[in-house]
């Protein structure tokens, strides 16, 4: 008996499908100026990154009624400042910065080459990255809109109709 119910328990094991994660790659930012987008102008000082005219892009929107957005959402905001400054938030999924922005990833882009490339990628900027002082600012600023799953323009609050 004992026996029956191990085997059981290990084949429910075996068969329980894992999280999957969505690993961002370059070629998947291909594009993104033809996604759906919002220009910001309104500016909230203190950060360079909502200073000046900015656009938001969303790879795709989220099911109606979603309450979360789904493993793959890309999005990404581009300062019009002149500098190119890009940003992006990957879902990624899983158990990926579960301690901060549960299943955010965190990169800097950049089309400087003519291609879109990842410039660094991660749960936090790596230190250097010219960004952040404290190394965990875009968790941090990103976790006064948890509630919307850490998302925080207006256009994009969930549920989106
Ligand atoms: C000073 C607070 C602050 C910091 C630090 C910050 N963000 Fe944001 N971020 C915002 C706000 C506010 C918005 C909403 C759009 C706007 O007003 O520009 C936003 C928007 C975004 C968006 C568009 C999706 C959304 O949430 O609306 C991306 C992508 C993004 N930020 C990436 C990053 C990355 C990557 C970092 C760290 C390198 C970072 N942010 C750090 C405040 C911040």
């Amino acid at each position: 008996m004992r026996a029956m119910a191990l085997t059981l328990l290990l084949t429910a094991c075996a068969t329980t499908p894992v999280d999957s994660e969505f690993v961002v790659q370059d070629g998947d930012f291909a594009g993104l100026e033809t996604w759906q987008h919002w220009q910001i102008d309104a500016t909230a000082p203190g950060s360079f990154h909502t200073t000046g005219p900015r656009i938001v892009y969303l790879n795709r929107k989220p099911p109606a009624g979603a309450t979360a957005f789904p493993v793959g959402t890309i999005l990404v905001k581009t300062l019009l400042n002149g500098s190119g400054d890009t940003f992006a938030m990957v879902k990624r999924g899983g158990s990926y910065n579960a301690d901060w922005a549960i299943g955010w990833e965190w990169m800097e882009i950049t089309n400087k080459t003519g291609a879109w490339q990842i410039v660094w990628r991660g749960n936090t900027p790596p230190d250097g990255a010219g960004y952040s002082e404290d190394g965990v600012s875009c968790n941090l600023c990103h976790s006064m809109a948890r509630s919307n799953d850490y998302v925080q323009s207006a256009a994009l609050k969930l549920p989106i109709p």
